[in-house]
């Protein structure tokens, strides 16, 4: 068994980043759950002053793991199927916690990951719930919205600024999509999955602002990865103003009509484990619990 050296990096060079995302591959295809957040993966695209980046590499050249961290103190880290049970993960997860990272996620909280959080101390902090449905043609049809209520696409280059405030409000608790910001939008909108046509903004029609406009009471941005049989609610939000008055349940069809008239076959979406609220909408909606991802963290 060779030594693990680690090496602390603000961002990684094309070549690494390959080597990463290919291991990355083999280990969601060796576990069945995806090794990598999406703003982790995109972080290896792009430097970003936030993630910082740890490679272990075993004997010279070969990264056998990888571990990322960022400002907010979440972190990830996997380890190469054939480098396991060697002290990778270990020396990953400590050099995490001591960098600052205060929760690590593992995807699918497999039972490695959790005995190498009991080993090293640590507990469950957080749960994230994968929910998911099949989509069938009766699913197509738009659903009614309670009176006064319209629904539109959004519409690139003129509704940032609203929906980012609509967004900021409906998620101010929320530790990750409350804080998205104009960059984080336009990042996601260059993706090749963006599609402004599944991304259905609900104005409450009235209303109208001081600029002319119907203020937003809901959006369901949904998401489906070109040639892809499964689409995802990706953020549904409703303004707090509007919360109670039934517009939880029409607007997640919404989405699923549109995903429905797609062709897709299942539908799947991800929810915080103490978003009570959110959890029995989805349930309501016909949404079953497809699998848990958990944040260890110290007591
Ligand atoms: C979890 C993971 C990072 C562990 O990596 P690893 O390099 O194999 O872990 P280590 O060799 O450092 O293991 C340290 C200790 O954790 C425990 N452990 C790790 N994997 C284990 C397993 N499959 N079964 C039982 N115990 C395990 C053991 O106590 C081990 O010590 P030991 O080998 O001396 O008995 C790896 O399985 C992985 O990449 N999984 C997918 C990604 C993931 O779940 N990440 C979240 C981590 S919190």
């Amino acid at each position: 068994m060779s030594e693990t050296r680690l090496e602390t990096l603000p961002h990684v060079d094309d070549v690494t980043s390959s080597a990463v995302l290919a291991m990355a591959g083999r280990v969601a295809d060796a576990d069945g759950v995806e090794a990598i957040s999406e703003a982790f993966r995109l972080a290896l695209g792009s430097p970003r002053s936030e993630v910082t980046h740890l490679i272990a590499y075993a004997g010279e050249s070969r990264p056998v793991g990888y571990a990322a961290r960022d400002a907010a103190g979440s972190g990830e880290l996997f380890v190469d199927p054939d480098s396991r049970r060697q002290g990778v993960g270990r020396a990953l997860l400590r050099a995490l916690l001591d960098g600052g990272a205060t929760g690590v996620w593992a995807h699918g909280d497999l039972s490695a990951a959790q005995a190498l959080a009991a080993v090293e101390g640590l507990v469950s902090t957080r749960e994230l719930h994968v929910m998911a449905r099949p989509l069938t043609a009766v699913d197509a049809v738009d659903p009614v919205l309670p009176e006064g209520f319209l629904v539109r696409a959004f519409a690139p280059g003129r509704d940032e600024p609203a929906w980012l405030d609509i967004n900021g409000v409906a998620f101010a608790t929320h530790p990750e999509q409350g804080s998205i910001t104009l960059d984080d939008l336009r990042e996601r909108m260059a993706q090749d999955w963006f599609d402004p046509a599944g991304f259905l903004l609900v104005e409450d029609t009235t209303q109208t602002d001081s600029s002319g406009q119907h203020p937003l009471a809901a959006f369901h941005w949904t998401k489906r990865e070109p040639g892809s049989a499964s689409g995802e609610v990706y953020v549904l939000g409703v303004h707090p103003a509007y919360q109670g008055r039934g517009l939880a349940g029409p607007v997640t069809r919404l989405g699923l009509a549109h995903l429905a008239r797609q062709g897709l076959d299942t539908v799947d979406l991800y929810v915080d484990g103490d978003n009570e609220r959110a959890i029995a909408t989805y349930r309501r909606q016909g949404f079953t619990d497809a699998a848990v991802h958990v944040v260890y963290g110290r007591r």
